[in-house]
């Protein structure tokens, strides 16, 4: 028998050049090597004998979904050919937990009724580049894990995680989403910690997200402004990131980003002419790439003391119009813990 390894799988969102602190992370069971499978498995899988309710289908060229053995709750699907999902499938395939599809070329409009939707444990569903243009469903309202990453999705109806109480990573990043689509889509989310809604179409950051949200990523989207008491409302947000939009100064309301729960905020990438203001309790700011033409020590440092001090780590203002020199005087006290600050 072969041992069932792990292997680390590193998210696929999170190819960050080192930037950031937190990278989200996967276990995954890693695919057996050959070896003898339960005789009920579909033939063209595996299901090792070590770990019965596993079957796995991965990487084999496959254009169909081999049909699935009652007792299977982890099933892997990627890196094949598939196209449709038909009626037929899953029809004994009632305990799937975890259903894998990521990388294959599934469009929504082969996804057959009584085949997803009638999977009532699914927990976790990865169908990452595929060309799907809706979501699947009506799914499980057991659902933990949903990643859509990379289809052509347009819209979002607002009932498409409706009682997903225990939700809590939704990945939507690099579809066509607008802000419009998204409305009231995450509403009632009571679990989401992460959201991911990067790389899409959107004019503004997602409204009615729960305040339960740790993690909140909307970079390269159209996004202007942050709108007036946004992260108030989220009052456990650590990591907020939307580089690479289109953000002014004008965009920034006074105060928005006083909070003190979070830790990360990434402005990068925008118009922004000034620093703006933080609550010292942030740890890493960055500000690279914007039109900052003033080092405004106020803005970052308007609570310091001898015993007050801001808890900033990390500051990058490289990519704007100020140097070294443009640094006051008065900085090293108030920035006593930022190990990084990069100019240039
Ligand atoms: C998906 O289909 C396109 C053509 O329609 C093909 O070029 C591509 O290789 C297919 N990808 C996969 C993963 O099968
Ligand atoms: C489902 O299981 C039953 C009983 O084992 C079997 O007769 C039937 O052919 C299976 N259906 C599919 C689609 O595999
Ligand atoms: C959410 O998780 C709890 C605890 O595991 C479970 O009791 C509950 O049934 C789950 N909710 C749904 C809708 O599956
Ligand atoms: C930040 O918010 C706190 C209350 O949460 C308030 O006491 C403080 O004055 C605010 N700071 C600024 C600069 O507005
Ligand atoms: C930072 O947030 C804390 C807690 O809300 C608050 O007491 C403090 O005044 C804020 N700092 C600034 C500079 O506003
Ligand atoms: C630290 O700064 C906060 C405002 O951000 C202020 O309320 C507090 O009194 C200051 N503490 C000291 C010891 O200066
Ligand atoms: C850059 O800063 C210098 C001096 O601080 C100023 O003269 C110049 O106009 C600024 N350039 C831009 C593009 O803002």
């Amino acid at each position: 028998m072969f041992a069932l390894g792990f292997f680390l799988l590193a998210g696929l969102l999170c190819q960050s050049l080192g930037q950031y602190e937190y990278d989200d992370e996967y276990y995954f069971p890693s695919a057996p090597v050959e070896g003898l499978s339960t005789p009920t498995c579909s033939q063209e899988c595996e299901c090792p004998l070590s770990f019965p309710t596993a079957m796995y289908c991965n990487d084999r060229n496959l254009k169909f979904i081999p049909i699935v053995p009652s007792g299977i709750k982890y099933l892997y699907l990627q890196n094949n050919h598939i196209e449709e999902i038909k009626t037929g499938v899953f029809d004994n395939a009632t305990d799937l937990r975890w259903l894998i599809l990521d990388n294959n070329n599934i469009t929504s409009d082969k996804i057959q009724a009584g085949t997803i939707d009638k999977l009532s444990k699914l927990e976790k569903l990865l169908f990452s580049n595929n060309k799907l243009t809706k979501a699947p469903g009506p799914l499980s309202k057991s659902m933990d894990e949903l990643k859509l990453i990379g289809n052509q999705l347009s819209s979002f109806p607002s009932n498409t995680l409706s009682g997903m109480e225990n939700l809590t990573t939704l990945h939507l990043s690099k579809n066509k989403l607008t802000t419009e689509s998204i409305t009231g889509a995450f509403k009632n989310l009571k679990s989401l910690v992460l959201l991911d809604v990067s790389e899409n179409k959107l004019k503004k950051l997602p409204s009615g997200v729960p305040p339960s949200l740790l993690m909140l990523y909307a970079d390269n989207n159209d996004i202007d402004s942050i709108p007036n008491g946004y992260l108030a409302k989220l009052p456990a947000l650590q990591y907020l990131r939307v580089s690479h939009n289109k953000l002014v100064d004008s965009g920034i309301p006074a105060g928005v980003f006083n909070v003190s729960s979070l830790l990360e905020l990434d402005l990068s990438f925008n118009k922004l002419k000034s620093i703006p203001e933080i609550n010292e309790s942030l740890e890493h700011l960055y500000l690279q790439v914007n039109e900052i033409n003033k080092f405004d020590l106020t803005n970052i440092c308007k609570f310091s003391s001898p015993v007050n001090y801001s808890r900033l780590k990390t500051l990058r203002l490289d990519g704007n119009n100020i140097t070294h020199s443009s640094m006051p005087d008065d900085t090293a006290n108030c920035l006593r813990q930022a190990s990084e600050i990069i100019f240039e």
